[in-house]
């Protein structure tokens, strides 16, 4: 660290989110790797601690949208990057993907991502059932990466600063490196994220990382307090790509650490403010192409009014309008508790958002709770998503699984799938040129084909 920085300062690091997150939230992910190259080397003379950038969307749109392999990309990140971590974002037992996985494949693609050059691995599930989180813990540990065990934040009358600390402790004994505090919606609030932080620090001692979103306007003040609480590292967006449904902003951030007298950023704002350059020009072409909407950009409270994230409240408007129905938008709205309560208060982010969403209409529209239910409800009360923060009760269960197959599992829903890898392997033996293609496919099976098969025309 450079000697300007005083001694008794603590400093807080850094995760960039420019290559990730900020343009998944604001340009659906479309950024191109010949885009991204230029900047890599400024980057990373920042001093960073890590730089999230790979993970489903981006994996997701590279393959769907740009025809550029994905661990392509990651081979070349690797190659300019030198100093800075590089991270990745992986949903458990699902990968990159939407299902629960078998263990080896699970081991698979972590030795795979590890491999190529990834460093850390924030891995999180949409329930926060940790043994969703356990057998992607133990592979990144044995493949020698360092395992970022993340929480999804929610609100909740049961998700207590008592109930994430139960988690933190209980990840820290299954050899979490550190841990993230995922605020996916942006739900969190600076006083709020000031009394969590500081209660988390008193009872674990394992690094915390702050991940929001500055939808609601309270982002940048939501990490200074976070800042004053003891969290240890946070994550924001270079300047051109933040704000918004983006992260806070790196720049005036660190800036505004520098002049505290107890903690400091030490980012070399030079190198900053040269990336920054030379990303405003790219955020002006994609606002020119349409696909950057200034509405993003701006300050939404919806979701502190409604509590609930702002993509799920744009669903439930879309599903309401397609059924002429927008006069019911409260009814809904006072509806989506009372579903999350009977299904034992999931975390409301992708997939439980969309399926308490859902559901929440169904219930509205039929003018009778619970008279038709999506397939994805009655496989939450059967548990094969794994565990509700709080069981379901036996009531609810009764009701929702009436009709279909009434089982309930209580073990973790990848027990019962068989390995996988191998057979995997066989049926795609044609398309295989390298051994990471066989994750991609099962991750990705329509656009992974796709792909292979204009991969092979072009030899
Ligand atoms: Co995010």
């Amino acid at each position: 660290m450079p000697d300007i920085i005083g001694e008794n300062r603590r400093q807080i690091k850094f995760t960039e989110t420019i290559l990730r997150d900020a343009h998944q939230s604001l340009i659906a992910t479309r950024m191109r790797t010949e885009e991204m190259l230029p900047a890599l080397e400024i980057l990373d003379e920042v001093g960073y601690h890590a730089w999230e950038w790979w993970g489903g969307a981006t994996f997701d749109a590279s393959l769907r949208f740009l025809n550029e392999d994905p661990w392509d990309r990651l081979r070349t990140f690797r190659k300019h990057v030198k100093k800075t971590k590089l991270q990745m974002l992986l949903r458990g037992q699902n990968l990159l993907g939407y299902k629960h996985y078998a263990d080896d494949m699970v081991d698979e693609f972590i030795a795979r991502a590890i491999g190529n050059g990834i460093d850390i691995i924030r891995i999180f599930d949409a329930f926060n059932d940790t043994r969703n989180l356990e057998s992607s813990i133990r592979a990144t540990k044995k493949h020698g990466g360092h395992a970022q065990a993340a929480l999804s934040y929610t609100l909740s009358p049961v998700h207590t600063p008592e109930m994430f600390v139960n988690l933190i402790l209980e990840l820290e004994q299954m050899g979490a490196d550190s841990i993230c505090l995922k605020d996916m919606a942006g739900l969190l609030d600076p006083y709020g994220t000031y009394k969590l932080v500081k209660e988390i620090k008193r009872k674990a001692n394992i690094p915390l990382e702050l991940h929001t979103h500055a939808t609601s306007g309270l982002g940048s003040m939501t990490l200074l307090k976070a800042a004053e609480a003891g969290v240890d590292i946070i994550d924001t967006a270079l300047s051109p790509f933040a704000e918004g449904t983006s992260q806070p902003p790196t720049e005036p951030i660190a800036y505004a650490f520098d002049r505290s007298d107890e903690i400091y950023a030490g980012l070399d704002m030079a190198k900053l403010n040269e990336a920054a350059e030379y990303f405003r020009p790219i955020r002006e072409k994609y606002i020119a192409e349409g696909l950057l909407d200034p509405k993003l950009m701006g300050v939404d409270i919806n979701t502190l009014i409604y509590q609930v994230p702002g993509g799920m409240l744009s669903n439930l408007v879309s599903q309401l309008k397609q059924a002429n129905a927008m006069d019911k938008f409260e009814a809904v709205l006072r509806e989506v508790p009372e579903v999350r309560k009977d299904l034992g208060y999931p975390p409301l982010v992708t997939p439980s958002s969309q399926i308490v969403g859902t559901q929440s209409v169904m219930n509205v529209l039929a003018g009778e709770r619970y008279k038709t239910i999506s397939r994805e409800v009655m496989d939450v009360v059967r548990g094969k998503y794994g565990a509700t923060p709080v069981p379901i009760t036996d009531e609810v269960a009764a009701q929702i699984l009436r009709r279909g197959d009434k089982t309930r599992i209580t073990h973790r829903p990848a027990d019962d799938i068989a390995p996988e890898l191998e057979k995997t392997r066989e049926q795609y033996a044609e398309y295989i040129t390298q051994p990471e293609d066989v994750l991609t496919a099962a991750m990705f099976p329509g656009p992974a084909t796709e792909f292979f098969q204009k991969r092979k025309e072009q030899q």
